[in-house]
């Protein structure tokens, strides 16, 4: 079987020069722990990144001092320290802090999952879970990717999606035909037709404004959806789910039974986005810089300190501190601005930060691929600021 593939970054665009090479590198490493449900020995991830063995030493040598992974015998292991990066994603979006409760209570009235997804390219993302009893295998964890086609939010994102959108879409469809970039789904059956009826299935969702999945996952598992839009752009901020199996509820059961009350909850959660008050900035992660220096100090070679600085850059982010001037970004880390340049453009090259019309920077989705779903449990009651984990 040729290796799981998880592209680190968008085939279609070229290394900038003024990237950070171990920034890259370390990045495919947590990515891959990721994918592979956070352990793999040295020689798995020598392997899955193309790396040397020495390399994937240093990295591992890293992120373990870093405290993101620790070794147990040969196997590198994510541990919940790595969830500062994802956290830093979710408290900056907000939407877990503002909206989870209310999706919460929609499980508890409904006593099916409920689920908050934002769009990631041509894939959506999970940015919080309220699981019930659920007689399939399958059941998603926050920062899981899923192919939008397969999926019952799918659709209502692709209402937004732009020519670009659905061409990349198609290139992916036709270069992972079956979706082994998704490790969170089984792989698709070869038999499925082109396009999977998704292009009809996104004029209805925007004719009715609400969508279905009728077993596109696997057998039995079926969800409806409905749109968040944001009050101040009228846009989507996220897609809430019900998620059911045919045990209880058949597709078109779903909609009639169910979708009412998501819809009603739905209006809540607008309400609620209406509502909130100015988000208030923490303070900015504090010492970074210093730590990793005495880290190169103690570890010498074996220590890549361009990787620690990068991966500090990510957790700059947070509530109130959703976009940030580069200037913001070196302040907030202690890094040199350069530094925190270079880190910028490469994490812009690898689609985990895009950068705002206004020169300033946002984390993107896909820093929740940084380690985040095998350690996202339950959420924390903590509602102010939404941290998960411990
Ligand atoms: C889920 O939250 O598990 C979920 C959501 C939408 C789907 C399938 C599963 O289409």
């Amino acid at each position: 079987m040729p290796a799981r593939t998880t592209p680190t970054a968008a085939p279609d665009s070229q290394v900038p020069e003024e990237a950070v090479t171990p920034l890259i590198r370390g990045v495919a490493v947590l990515e891959e722990l990721t994918a592979a449900g956070g352990t793999m020995s040295a020689s798995a991830l020598e392997r899955a990144t193309g790396l040397a063995r020495s390399t994937v030493d240093r990295i591992v040598a890293t992120l373990a001092r870093m405290e993101y992974v620790r070794l147990d015998g040969r196997d590198a292991v994510l541990t919940p320290h790595v969830m500062e990066l994802g956290n830093a994603y979710l408290a900056a979006l907000r939407l877990p802090a503002l909206l989870g409760s209310r999706a919460d209570a929609l499980a508890d009235e409904l006593d099916e999952s409920v689920s908050l997804a934002v769009a990631d390219r041509d894939g959506i993302r999970f940015i919080h879970q309220a699981t019930r009893r659920r007689a399939m295998s399958l059941s998603f964890r926050i920062g899981d990717l899923l192919p939008a086609e397969r999926t019952a939010p799918g659709p209502l994102f692709a209402t937004e999606w732009t020519d670009a959108d659905w061409t990349r879409w198609r290139t992916r469809r036709t270069t992972d035909p079956q979706d082994r970039a998704f490790p969170a789904v089984p792989p698709a059956p070869h038999t499925r037709d082109p396009d999977e009826g998704f292009v009809r299935r996104t004029e209805r969702a925007a004719a009715e404004g609400w969508s279905l999945d009728d077993q596109l996952i696997e057998p039995g598992l079926v969800a409806v959806s409905a749109p968040v839009r944001d009050p101040r752009t009228g846009r989507l901020a996220c897609v809430a789910n019900v998620v059911s199996h045919t045990s209880r509820h058949t597709a078109a059961d779903l909609r009639d039974t169910l979708l009412p009350r998501l819809r009603t909850a739905v209006a809540e959660m607008e309400e609620a986005l209406r509502q909130a008050p100015p988000a208030e900035p923490g303070p900015p992660p504090a010492g970074l810089a210093l730590r990793t220096g005495a880290s190169k100090q103690e570890l010498g070679r074996e220590f890549i300190e361009s990787l620690a600085r990068g991966l500090t850059v990510l957790t700059a982010f947070g509530e109130g501190r959703e976009s940030l001037t580069l200037t913001e970004v070196a302040k907030a880390t202690g890094l040199a601005r350069a530094t925190a340049r270079r880190a910028l453009i490469t994490y812009d090259h690898l689609n985990l930060v895009t950068q705002t019309p206004h020169r300033t920077f946002t984390l993107t989705p896909r820093v929740l691929s940084l380690g985040f779903p095998p350690l996202a449990g339950t959420p924390s009651p903590t509602s102010r600021n939404p941290t998960y984990g411990p």
